[in-house]
């Protein structure tokens, strides 16, 4: 895992390898000369009490001094300005790209096991993170680094003893602080960011049901849930905060004793004439900001480990675990449709919903799926489309066992209407388009068409560019599904399957849109789920299942009568089809 993150890390970085290199070695050479700079200031204070002294030495040296002063900056401006180049113009856009690719790979139970703003927190932090970091290391940490080098540099060339003091002290104060912050600051970081996860998630979620909140005066209660998981996540930060406090307070006044006892040797030094003014005033120019750099550094190096935490954590949620989908394994070609379900058993957690289960479905075959609610209906389409592995048995397709090939190529072959429409916050156009990137505008109409669409479509003021709102919100349940219609017939695969795809139509439109169905689908398998058994009418044959078992089966003429108005019995409860 440890190495793993690292090898993330630095693939963060695959873009702008040669703009950081010059990012951070231009902000060392701005530091060296800011080290020159001090430097050649020591020298014009001491340059009267040189013998001979002119005036015209003390105009070369200031020519001089411009002249790093000039080149300093320009070193700082290129640091600063690859920095924003990088972060803005190449590396979060890469890193943005790169997550949600990878997201593609992980399993559905993933997506449903996570809340999508646990998810989306965890995208977001990475790539603000590494901004932060890029920042963190230039303007902070590499600064510091090494204009703390410098003032003990200064403190070289004016006393062996001071300097060895003072590096003492700081040396001291810095692994003291960093080994103390990483054991007792950084763990309560770590279950800060976990807690601030959580409370995200919970956060995006009731947004997203708001309106199911409001109509049962839930929101009270939602709140005090989101007010406690912040107040959990604030009091690990607390903790943390106080350990910083403890340790201040201690390192504040080992540093005042110390200086004190520099100040007094180098006073003696300065009356005894060992020690120059310019020098005296860089000792304690020196001493000063090298408690400033000191704090600042290992300030600087604490909030780098709370980027590193924060980021890992996202790694962790993003990347751990082996349920990615082994895009390696071969395209599966699909000629015919011939679909098998070979001694299936499956359970989602502890209670089988299939147990043996045999079905096979010949290509071109059109076949109707009916049963109670929870019967396993829409398991048996996760099993097709690899949601879910079954813990025995293989689904065939055309007699190739869909586990040996790869996710993506079987999502080339095969199309699916789902129970449930949610679009995309964006135009009604985008949203058919999904499902063939490359369509023509006239396809896209003509798919409409064929979904008793178009119509309302053109009605509307912005026709195919109206915004469907989040989740496509801003339409009627029918129009989510005939939305979600109208993507089937832009594509061409050989086993189409239908999850009550048509059940908040009315019957006129759901009549008009079946009949297109068989019309332009009269070469392909066809699986269609439904509760109102009128929309089965026209299959060749219907299936009727019952707590994952098929328990009854034949041609609409004969299933349609049998259980039209029949109730079901399923544990306690009963169900009208
Ligand atoms: N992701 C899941 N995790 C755990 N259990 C699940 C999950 N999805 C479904 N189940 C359970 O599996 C059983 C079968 O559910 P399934 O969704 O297949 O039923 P269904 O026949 O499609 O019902 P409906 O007609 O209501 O759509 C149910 O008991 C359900 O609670
Ligand atoms: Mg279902």
């Amino acid at each position: 895992m440890k190495n793993n993150f690292k090898k993330f890390l630095f693939s963060l970085y695959k873009p702008v390898k040669f703009l950081t290199f010059v990012m951070i070695t231009s902000m060392i050479i701005s530091q060296i000369l800011d080290l020159i700079k001090q430097y050649i200031i020591k020298g014009i204070i001491d340059l009267p009490t040189i013998e001979n002294f002119q005036i015209s030495d003390l105009y070369n040296v200031i020519f001089v001094l411009l002249i790093v002063i000039i080149f300093e900056l320009i070193f700082f401006y290129i640091s600063n300005i690859t920095r924003t180049i990088s972060i803005l113009k190449k590396q979060t856009p890469y890193i943005a790209e790169k997550l949600f690719t990878h997201l593609s790979k992980k399993s559905y139970s993933f997506f449903t096991d996570n809340y999508t703003g646990k998810i989306s927190t965890a995208i977001n932090q990475v790539t603000d993170e590494v901004t932060e970091l890029n920042t963190q290391i230039t303007t902070k940490f590499i600064s510091l680094l090494t204009s703390m080098i410098s003032s003990l540099v200064v403190l070289y060339t004016i006393d062996l003893n001071i300097f060895l003091t003072a590096s003492i002290l700081y040396t001291g104060i810095i692994v003291s602080r960093l080994i103390y912050f990483s054991k007792k600051y950084l763990p309560y970081i770590e279950k800060s960011e976990k807690y601030n996860r959580e409370y995200n998630g919970i956060l995006n979620d009731a947004i997203l049901n708001f309106t199911s909140l409001r109509l049962y005066n839930a929101i009270k209660n939602f709140s005090k849930n989101l007010k406690s998981k912040k107040e959990e996540a604030n009091f690990y930060r607390n903790k943390a905060s106080k350990k910083e406090f403890t340790f201040g307070a201690i390192a504040n006044i080992c540093y005042i004793i110390v200086f004190a006892i520099l100040i007094n040797y180098s006073i003696n030094l300065y009356i005894n004439n060992m020690m120059t003014l310019g020098s005296f005033i860089f000792f304690l120019n020196a001493m000063i900001s090298l408690k400033s750099q000191t704090t600042n550094f290992t300030w600087s190096y604490i909030h780098i480990g709370e980027i590193i935490v924060k980021m890992k954590n996202s790694y962790k949620l993003l990347y751990d675990g082996d349920n990615l989908y082994d895009e390696n394994k071969p395209n599966i070609t699909i000629d015919s449709g011939n679909l098998e379900f070979k001694n299936i058993s499956f359970k989602y957690n502890k209670n089988y919903v299939f147990e043996n289960f045999n079905l096979s479905i010949k290509n071109k075959q059109k076949i109707g799926i009916i049963g109670v609610s929870g019967s396993g209906k829409t398991t048996l389409v996760n099993l097709i489309f690899k949601f879910y592995s079954p813990q025995k048995g293989c689904i065939l397709i055309d007699n190739k066992n869909i586990e040996d090939y790869s996710t993506s190529s079987l999502y080339n072959n095969l199309t699916y209407v789902p129970q449930e429409t949610i679009l995309l916050h964006s135009s009604i156009y985008d949203n058919i388009k999904i499902a063939k990137p490359n369509a023509t505008d006239e396809e896209i109409y003509n798919a409409a068409k064929k979904a008793e669409l178009h119509n309302f479509i053109e009605s509307l003021d912005d026709k195919y560019n109206t915004i469907v709102g989040e989740r496509g919100i801003k339409l009627s349940g029918g129009q989510r599904q005939r939305i979600a219609l109208a993507r089937i017939f832009l594509r061409d695969s050989k086993i189409v399957i239908f999850d009550e795809a048509t059940s908040s139509l009315d019957n006129n439109t759901e009549f008009k849109i079946q009949k297109n169905i068989h019309k332009y689908f009269n070469n392909q398998t066809i699986i269609c789920i439904a509760h109102r058994l009128s929309t089965l009418k026209d299959m060749d044959n219907i299936l009727v299942i019952e707590k994952g078992k098929i328990v009854d089966f034949g041609t609409p003429d004969y299933i349609i009568p049998k259980y039209d108005n029949k109730k079901f019995m399923v544990e306690d409860t009963c169900e009208v089809f």
